[in-house]
């Protein structure tokens, strides 16, 4: 009922982790890998492995979660090794968040010359590195690295994107996306810098950045599902949409869906449950899926309602 087509593999179900969590170690993505997940992604990495900001870096929120992680990974080799050599059973996407353009072309030629034969996720959108804007806010710059980016890589590719909040910039950069052969958007990444303060101690909650972090969870899906649908009905056909933010629950699932994702990352709740989750997110989709009459997700995805 829930299998899903994406990038010519076969899903399962659409449900993956999003990267960041439950995805640094080996150990995690085996954990994965044993799940009822349909896919599995690693964590953001960088050429060499990097520590990431100082603690405490994530904290949950009764309306979600904020961090300011810092990309900490165990660096390129790690992750290639894993997927390159490892006999998991799902699909596997790769992702890599570069701290420049000759970081990220440098990876992407070892993927490009590596068995690797998954789906690789750039990432445009880390809020967490000091100094660093997130790229996918710059426009130029983006386009700039995305025309770099194919002059050479020619497998599949799909990037992650930031929240956008303006229909300027929706147009916008759809029109920068539309122009590659790009395997997917991924919308959205967390909800940048945040601040989130404790009443008793009148201090912020994270260390890192003077407190200011990533939102992710219940309280930005009404901007995920925005962004998916924004997306969803200005990128060409054969772009597909994988779902970020705020899914904790089969309806979360189902309205990202109904706005267009054909695959489903979960952040804050993951973190929070751990990959049991995924047995109840497919549960509860089905769930719905029946009452409703529905046989497959082909049937309602992308068909979501408005007035008149
Ligand atoms: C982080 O490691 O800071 C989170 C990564 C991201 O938000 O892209």
């Amino acid at each position: 009922m829930l299998k899903t087509v994406f990038a010519n593999h076969e899903f399962e179900n659409p449900f993956l982790n999003a990267s960041g969590v439950h995805c640094m170690t080996t150990e995690e993505l085996d954990e994965l890998d044993h799940s009822s997940s349909g896919a599995l992604i690693t964590k953001s990495c960088t050429p060499l492995p990097r520590l990431g900001n100082p603690e405490p870096r994530y904290i949950n929120l009764p309306t979600g979660s904020i961090n300011s992680m810092g990309l900490p990974n165990k660096g390129f080799d790690y992750y290639l090794e894993y997927v390159t050599n490892t006999p998991y059973t799902k699909p596997c996407f790769f992702s890599i968040s570069g701290m420049n353009t000759d970081e990220n072309l440098d990876m992407l030629r070892r993927l490009a010359a590596s068995s690797f034969n998954g789906i690789t996720e750039l990432n445009l959108s880390c809020p967490n590195v000091t100094g660093k804007t997130q790229l996918a806010y710059d426009f130029e710059q983006t386009e700039r690295l995305l025309n770099q980016v194919f002059d050479s890589y020619q497998k599949p590719l799909g990037v992650k994107l930031p929240p956008y909040f303006d229909f300027a910039h929706f147009d916008e950069m759809a029109k920068i996306l539309n122009q590659f052969p790009l395997t997917y958007v991924n919308a959205i990444n967390s909800v940048g810098n945040g601040l989130v303060i404790d009443l008793d101690s009148e201090k912020v909650v994270i260390k890192p950045k003077d407190g200011f972090g990533g939102l992710g969870g219940p309280m930005i899906k009404a901007t995920a599902l925005a962004n998916v649908r924004a997306f969803a009905t200005r990128l060409k056909d054969d772009i597909q949409i994988i779902g970020t933010g705020g899914i904790a629950t089969g309806q979360d699932a189902f309205e990202h869906l109904l706005c267009g994702a054909t695959l489903l990352q979960v952040g804050t709740q993951l973190h929070k449950e751990g990959p049991a989750i995924f047995d109840r997110l497919t549960r509860e989709l089905e769930a719905i899926m029946k009452q409703k009459g529905y046989a497959t997700i082909d049937e309602f995805r992308g068909k979501v309602k408005s007035f008149s």
